[in-house]
């Protein structure tokens, strides 16, 4: 195989074999093949796109490219959820211990965050003492014992992804549909998942700018899944103003014990948990139906038994569960300052994009890869779409440890929150599923 074909195929439009691409990606791996050349390939497939078959051959090429994970020691049918992300999203923090109260083993190996705020890694990591970088005995004892395990994803786990995302990075490739695609359904695959739940968030504050975008990501993971035999279902939801209210570390696990104490959080961050949490249920073979799922999980929100999981998640991870009734052992900044409205009116708009901007300026997200984090700064959003404020009232409490990164997050909190005279509605928040069997509108 000569690569330079390869790429004069794509460039084409020709198909590619599914062995061509299996090649391709283990030369990569190996670092056979130089960075200009598969750069070339990366910007024929942004061009030209993928067949399925493709599309799916990648998405192998790259779980086979280093270590698997064999979660076959573990009973019970392993459903892993995979959040395609967005501002104030800790459903993870939440989902993992509610899904598991139910008897649905959660083994999740979770990514550190670049951008906004943290990933579900890092904000575990606000917990003082929290382990995430478990051995592979610990995480199967763990979910043996009490049936849910979060780990960091190993170095290990599709490399060929790791290099490719890092490349696509720099060479205006990342927003493929193929490319997306095939990255995360890799690295689900390679973690051992039976079968995968996604959530593809679409808005302003998401990755996906548009229902149709959403839709044909989450089509063309649900057919990766159904090509390579591991059944895939998505969820898609809006992601038009911050879905929690909090958004940085340990302001996020602060709202998801809210949401599991059932003593406040948005009412949306826990709608789109129950949600995706009923849809697991369900192809775990645990509920009959999404709504006798969906009450169930409530059942379990309300007495507690998702927080007491969640407690025993982190007390067998290391970390303090005193963090549940004690607010204070979480490390949040000590500056603190209140962003108010600057007129009457009505909320028009909560820009998630730069509500989560703001957060990252005080310190919560990463601008480059590897940046140290301040798990304590970050700011939690007092106004919804729709609520009548006066001016004076709060928008937003800003914590950071650096008083001068204020008022550039001030400035971002004011311009994210549009204020006027119109009655303003919230969007649907959930707008339908994927199957194999088609697109289910809600
Ligand atoms: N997340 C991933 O894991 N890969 C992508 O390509 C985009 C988002
Ligand atoms: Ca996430």
């Amino acid at each position: 195989m000569r690569v330079v074909d390869i790429i004069l195929d794509k460039r084409d439009g020709r198909e590619l074999t599914g062995a061509e691409i299996e090649e391709l990606i283990a030369l990569y791996t190996k670092d056979a093949i130089p960075d200009y050349q598969m750069a070339a390939f990366l910007m024929a497939v942004f061009f030209r796109g993928m067949t399925a078959a493709e599309t799916a051959a990648l998405t192998l090429a790259m779980a086979k490219s280093g270590e698997t994970v064999d979660l076959g020691a573990v009973t019970g049918v392993k459903v892993d959820k995979h959040s395609t992300g967005g501002v104030a999203d800790t459903t993870t923090l939440v989902l993992a211990p509610l899904v598991a109260a139910a008897g649905v083993p959660v083994a999740k190996m979770s990514g550190r965050g670049l951008g906004f705020t943290g990933g579900t890694i890092d904000k575990l990591e606000a917990i003082p003492g929290f382990r995430t970088a478990l051995s592979g005995e610990e995480f199967l004892a763990n979910l043996g014992r009490i049936g849910v395990a979060i780990t960091g994803q190993t170095e290990g786990i599709a490399p060929a992804d790791g290099k490719l995302y890092a490349l696509r990075d720099v060479t205006g490739t990342i927003e493929s549909i193929p490319l997306i695609a095939s990255s995360i359904m890799s690295k689900k695959i390679a973690a051992g998942a039976d079968k995968i739940l996604l959530d593809v968030k679409t808005g302003s504050g998401a990755f996906m700018k548009t229902p149709e975008q959403a839709f044909r990501l989450a089509e063309t993971m649900v057919g990766i899944g159904t090509l390579v035999g591991r059944e895939t279902m998505a969820v898609i939801s809006t992601m038009h103003e911050p879905l929690g209210l909090a958004v940085g570390n340990s302001l996020e696990v602060a709202e998801a014990i809210d949401i599991l104490s059932g003593t406040g959080g948005a009412p949306e961050l826990r709608e789109v948990c129950l949600t995706l949490g009923a849809h697991m249920l369900v192809m775990a073979g645990k509920a009959a139906g999404f709504t006798a799922g969906y009450a169930e999980l409530a059942a379990l929100l309300d007495s507690k038994a998702a927080l007491a999981k969640f407690a025993a998640l982190v007390a067998a991870q290391g970390g303090n569960a005193d963090i549940i009734t004690n607010r204070a052992l979480l490390p949040l900044a000590t500056v603190r300052h209140t962003v108010v409205c600057p007129t009457d009116g009505i909320v028009q708009s909560v820009d998630a994009a730069r509500i989560g901007y703001a957060a990252m300026i005080l310190g919560a997200g990463r601008e480059y890869k590897g940046q140290q984090i301040d798990l304590g700064a970050g700011l939690v959003v007092h106004c919804r779409i729709g609520d009548s404020l006066a001016k004076g009232q709060p928008l937003a409490t800003l914590y950071t440890a650096n008083p001068a990164k204020i008022a550039a997050a001030e400035t971002a909190v004011t311009a994210a929150v549009a204020v006027g005279p119109e009655k303003a509605d919230r969007q649907k928040l959930i707008l339908g599923t994927v199957t194999a069997a088609g697109i289910d509108l809600a």
